[in-house]
């Protein structure tokens, strides 16, 4: 099995300054997933205070934040890092010619019932050679990012890697603290049978997705099950499932969240690029993720996303 490092070097990428950030954001997380199998009681309670988007910031949210943090500002490759878990962007060092955006710990409010969570990034290159880290870096098409990751702390924990149009996946080994590729070449089923939508919600969105939703759950001729309705609630555990057995994702505008709930610079673009990579697709109901340019560094967003022929197939009801 190939090492992470092996990898690298067979596609003649290690010496690139995205593998120097690829390596941090592998070294980070083997610390949160050494945090997280700790148990301390004490990680799993609530800071008591809200982030930008006025949720409950857990203490392993602050704790994942500082650890990549502290590794990508020590990354001379990174000009500026935005998180979910910081209001403003951060200056990184002054010649990198990346950016770097985070969700440090996605689905950390599923942390203190022991469900997986995950960590998000996406990499762009700055179109400038400018040394102050600005907006402008970051309002950018997800279409231009470099390369986009996340791992997914579950029942091993696993590092997933969009670049050069391929997706790959690594497991750690934990006895020699070092990543394997296990996963190469990862292709979506065109068709699946999952949906995974928070059905909480199902009295207040857009009429096609219910139109859609109600597909999914039709009996074939022997009155049978179609689909399978499946949603954990943290993002990353639910694409991940759906990108390696086939099926759809949605989180629509709401009337809760107008603007949908998932953030489209590091939640949904990184995504989006891992799901394009592997042969599927995403969309808003309206435009292709990957197409979208950011108005704010913590725009919201509705987010489809999915085997290819289930992504047409619904947004084949906005068009009718
Ligand atoms: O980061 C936002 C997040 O926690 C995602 O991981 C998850 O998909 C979503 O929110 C769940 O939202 P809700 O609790 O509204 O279903
Ligand atoms: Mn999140």
């Amino acid at each position: 099995m190939l090492s992470f490092n092996k990898f690298f070097e067979e596609e003649k990428l290690h010496q690139s300054p995205v593998f120097k950030i690829l390596k941090d954001i592998s070294e980070g997380s083997m610390i949160i997933n050494e945090i997280l199998l700790n148990g301390n009681p004490e990680h799993l309670k609530s800071e008591g205070t809200k982030n930008i988007q006025s949720e409950d910031v857990q203490k392993l949210d602050v704790i994942a934040n500082n650890v990549f943090l502290d590794f990508f500002l020590k990354n001379k490759e990174i000009n500026g890092v935005l998180s979910e878990e910081n209001e403003n962007i951060i200056q990184g060092h002054k010649t990198g010619d990346f950016s770097i955006a985070m969700d440090p710990l996605d689905g950390s409010s599923n942390i203190s019932v022991n469900i997986p969570v995950g960590s998000i990034f996406s990499i762009h290159k700055k179109d400038n050679i400018n040394t102050v880290t600005c907006e402008a870096d970051f309002l950018k098409q997800g279409i231009k990012q470099e390369c986009a990751a996340y791992v997914l702390y579950g029942t091993a924990t696993i590092l997933i890697i969009a670049i050069n149009n391929q997706v790959n996946g690594f497991t750690l080994n934990l006895k020699e603290k070092k990543y394997y590729l296990t996963y190469p070449n990862i292709k979506t089923p065109e068709w699946g049978n999952i949906f995974s939508i928070n059905e909480g919600n199902i009295k207040t969105i857009d009429p096609e997705i219910i139109q859609y939703v109600e597909c999914c759950k039709k009996l074939n001729k022997d009155g049978k099950r179609t689909h399978t309705g499946r949603f954990i609630g943290s993002l990353v555990a639910d694409f991940h499932r759906n990108m390696m057995k086939g099926g759809i994702f949605i989180y629509p505008k709401t009337a809760d969240k107008p603007n949908g709930q998932l953030r489209l610079i590091y939640e949904c673009n990184p995504i989006a690029l891992i799901a394009q990579f592997s042969g599927s697709k995403s969309s808003d109901g309206n435009e292709l993720i990957l197409e979208k340019t950011p108005k704010n560094i913590h725009e919201r967003t509705a987010f489809i996303v999915g085997s290819k022929n289930m992504v047409t197939k619904l947004l084949s009801f906005y068009k009718k």
